[in-house]
């Protein structure tokens, strides 16, 4: 029974490969669902519950290796053959019984290779490990969301199973005394980490207007010097902003940068006006065509979501202009692993929420919302929610 399950999987995943687009988009994301369907019917249960045990030691030596700079040494390495333990002992001043022992989870988790014993060589992987995405995200995710983790099931026992729903209360404040922004916010070498990988998780992937008809914002935008068409509000140092300016270096407006005044205060990018402001005040900012807002909402619990909310329609021209949210709408089944856990972690520091549709539109229309349309070419990306004042009626 279970062979034939494997079978037919194995079936499904070479017919996958044989399709031409295999590493593009939905292909791929389905792809990766099958290997890791197949990957579970091969394992017994009792090896699925030991991978699942020692997750924690292979994140906290990779948390290692990516401070000692050991990626780097691999990929700078000119020895053809690869770098010995001894080479990387003396390069970090880490004695090299440690190097041997952290190198070997490196090598079981395919970011490296070791072609002979205690000699190591880079692989693409190791390459992407010392780029922003690996190099700052690695330190800026287990730094800032392990202490809380750590100390969640302990926060929900003595919080009677409570879905967190306060910012201000939120498994982060309890375990560690603060949520995520303010800890960012306290540390400059964290914040900075924080928003480099900010620019780089999406490297590779298809950006919002080639997922979203942009020419639904363009037409009918008003178009001269003085109109806002677009406001990126919590846009971190405006790395999104700035690749929608290069990719269209004429849209019928101004574009609209707006943070906290620390994240802005180096900002200086062609095309783009920086704006410090808080998103939990109302928008000063009035009639801009459209109000973007990237991986904002699963930061924050409903509460503080209508808020934001209500802040900027209060600035809205409800005939005009749009809000366009990029987040993840999570499927009803089948959720992408990636996005399950990353709804716990939102939990943890901030009691923020990765939400289905159900629950994006009960959270827009508790503030006369609507959604107008929602747009995804890979059920494991983020998807563009259009979304217009209630009394509109442009909905397609
Ligand atoms: C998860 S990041 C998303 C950044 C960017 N939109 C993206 O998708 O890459 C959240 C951003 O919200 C900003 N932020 C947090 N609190 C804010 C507030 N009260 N007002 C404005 N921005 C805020 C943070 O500084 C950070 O840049």
């Amino acid at each position: 029974m279970l062979t034939t399950s494997m079978a037919s999987l194995a079936d499904e995943i070479k017919q996958e490969i044989g399709n031409d687009s295999f590493s593009a988009g939905e292909s791929h994301a389905r792809l990766l669902q099958l290997i890791e369907e197949l990957k579970l019917a091969v394992e017994t249960p009792t090896e699925t519950i030991l991978r699942l045990i020692y997750q924690p030691p292979e994140n906290a030596a990779l948390r290692t290796v990516v401070d000692l700079d050991i990626f780097s040494l691999l990929v700078n390495s000119e020895k053809p053959g690869g770098i010995s333990a001894t080479d990387l002992s003396q390069k970090t001043k880490a004695e090299r019984e440690l190097i041997i022992r952290l190198m070997r989870v490196m090598t079981s988790l395919g970011l490296c290779v070791s072609p002979e014993p205690e000699i190591y060589q880079a692989t693409d992987k190791a390459i992407a490990m010392t780029q922003p995405i690996g190099r700052d995200g690695v330190p800026c995710i287990y730094d800032l969301t392990l202490p809380a983790l750590s100390k969640l099931p302990e926060y929900l026992r003595e919080h009677n199973y409570i879905n967190p729903e306060e910012y201000s209360t939120s498994p982060m404040q309890w375990a560690v005394g603060k949520s995520q922004f303010e800890w960012l916010a306290e540390n400059k070498s964290h914040q900075t980490r924080f928003n480099s990988y900010m620019s780089s998780r999406r490297d590779g992937k298809p950006s919002w207007y080639n997922v979203y008809p942009i020419d639904r914002l363009t037409a009918g935008a008003v178009n001269h010097a003085d109109a806002i068409f677009l406001v990126d509000i919590g846009g971190n140092q405006g790395h999104d902003l700035g690749k929608l300016h290069a990719q269209y270096p004429s849209l019928p407006g101004r574009l609209i940068l707006q943070d906290l005044p620390k994240i802005l205060s180096k900002v200086n990018k062609p095309g783009i006006e920086c704006m410090s402001y808080s998103f939990l005040d109302p928008q000063p900012i009035k009639n801009a065509r459209t109000y973007y807002f990237r991986a904002i909402f699963h930061d924050w619990p409903d509460r503080i979501c209508r808020k934001i909310l209500l802040n900027t329609i209060s600035a809205m021209n409800p005939e005009y202009s749009r809000i366009i949210i990029v987040d993840f709408v999570l499927p009803d089944t089948k959720v992408p692993r990636m996005q399950a856990a990353m709804d716990i972690q939102m939990m943890s520091i901030g009691a923020g929420v990765e939400r289905s549709k159900k629950q994006w539109h009960d959270l827009l229309t508790s503030v006369g919302l609507k959604i107008t349309g929602i747009w995804n070419c890979n059920p494991a990306m983020e998807s563009v929610i259009e979304v217009v004042p209630l009394a509109d009626s442009s909905e397609e």
